[in-house]
């Protein structure tokens, strides 16, 4: 079976694993696999044909611990360190992400692609949820590629060759640290030796593998355009984060625990929701060493 997901005519034949797609942009749950155990050849071959063509796949009733994640996080690359927050007991790779009932801040509450301030940011995100609250911390993501071709010929034209400065501190006026110390929970791993970060890249990025080209540009991180002042760069940067975020180019992600999700930042952005003041959200993250963005 054939179904059209946005613009694109997705090939469904699938034997080793079912794939439930979730809106009409992004996103598909992942069923008939336990991630715990080793995948068929079979298996791995459809869920990383998955990865690709729903950019955002995720799998329900999972049990992993921290090693098992960083494991089967190589079923898609090479999950590797984050720069800003240390990893748990023996296994650097997998980090947490709490936010108690005291936090009012989240983190990643924001539109972004994860790390695009690196020189080769993170190709892919890696997300357990350990403890969710009842309702609410759900995270939602965008289809850049979706995002890029819904463009008129015009502004295409406009955002071609431009090139985006990615900031690691943009949104952290006084620094990252000052910003982690009101996430209590992960003050305590906040690596504050760690320097910020710049880092040139196209604004329209061709993906490596599928060969589409998305919008690689997000408020949270592209500071301004190459040649362009910060000032000048703004409105254009507003418009094009709005645009990305329309919500016929996004999903919206309801986490329960033990849900994992796996997504690729070289063709989405998202953005965690911080609407549970009173409750507890516990995730572990592993990120995927990326390329340079063409
Ligand atoms: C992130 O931005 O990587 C975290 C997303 C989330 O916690 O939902």
């Amino acid at each position: 079976m054939v179904i059209n997901l946005a613009f694109e005519k997705i090939d469904m034949d699938y034997q080793s694993i079912k794939v439930n797609p979730l809106t009409g942009a992004l996103g598909a749950e992942i069923a008939g696999v336990d991630l715990s155990k080793k995948l068929t050849n079979q298996q791995q071959e459809e869920v990383h044909r998955a990865f690709l063509d729903f950019q955002v796949i995720y799998f329900r009733d999972q049990t992993l611990n921290a090693e098992q994640q960083v494991s089967m996080a190589r079923l898609f690359g090479n999950p590797i360190t984050y720069p800003y927050l240390s990893g748990v007991d023996g296994v650097p790779e997998a980090h947490e992400i709490v936010k108690t009932p005291d936090d009012e801040v989240n983190f990643g509450g924001v539109w972004h692609s994860d790390t695009s301030y690196k020189p080769k940011p993170d190709m892919g995100t890696v997300l357990f949820a350990v403890e969710v609250p009842e309702a609410g911390g759900d995270t939602l993501f965008a289809n850049t590629y979706l995002a890029y071709n819904a463009l008129s010929n015009g502004m295409k034209a406009v955002v071609e060759d431009l090139i985006g400065i990615n900031d690691s501190e943009k949104l952290y006026p006084g620094g990252r640290a000052n910003r982690i110390s009101k996430l209590s929970k992960m003050k305590d791993s906040y690596t504050d030796g760690s320097q910020p970060m710049q880092s040139e890249h196209p604004i329209v990025r061709t993906h490596p593998e599928t060969g589409q080209k998305g919008l690689y540009v997000s408020e949270a991180h592209t500071l301004s355009f190459k040649d362009m002042t910060v000032e000048e760069s703004k409105p254009l940067i507003a418009f094009l984060g709005e645009h990305i975020s329309r919500p016929e180019f996004t999903c919206r992600l309801r986490w329960q625990k033990n849900t994992l999700a796996v997504w690729d930042n070289r063709c989405t952005q998202h953005f965690a929701v911080n609407d549970y003041r009173n409750s507890y959200r516990h995730m572990r993250r592993v990120t995927l060493q990326g390329e340079v963005p063409v």
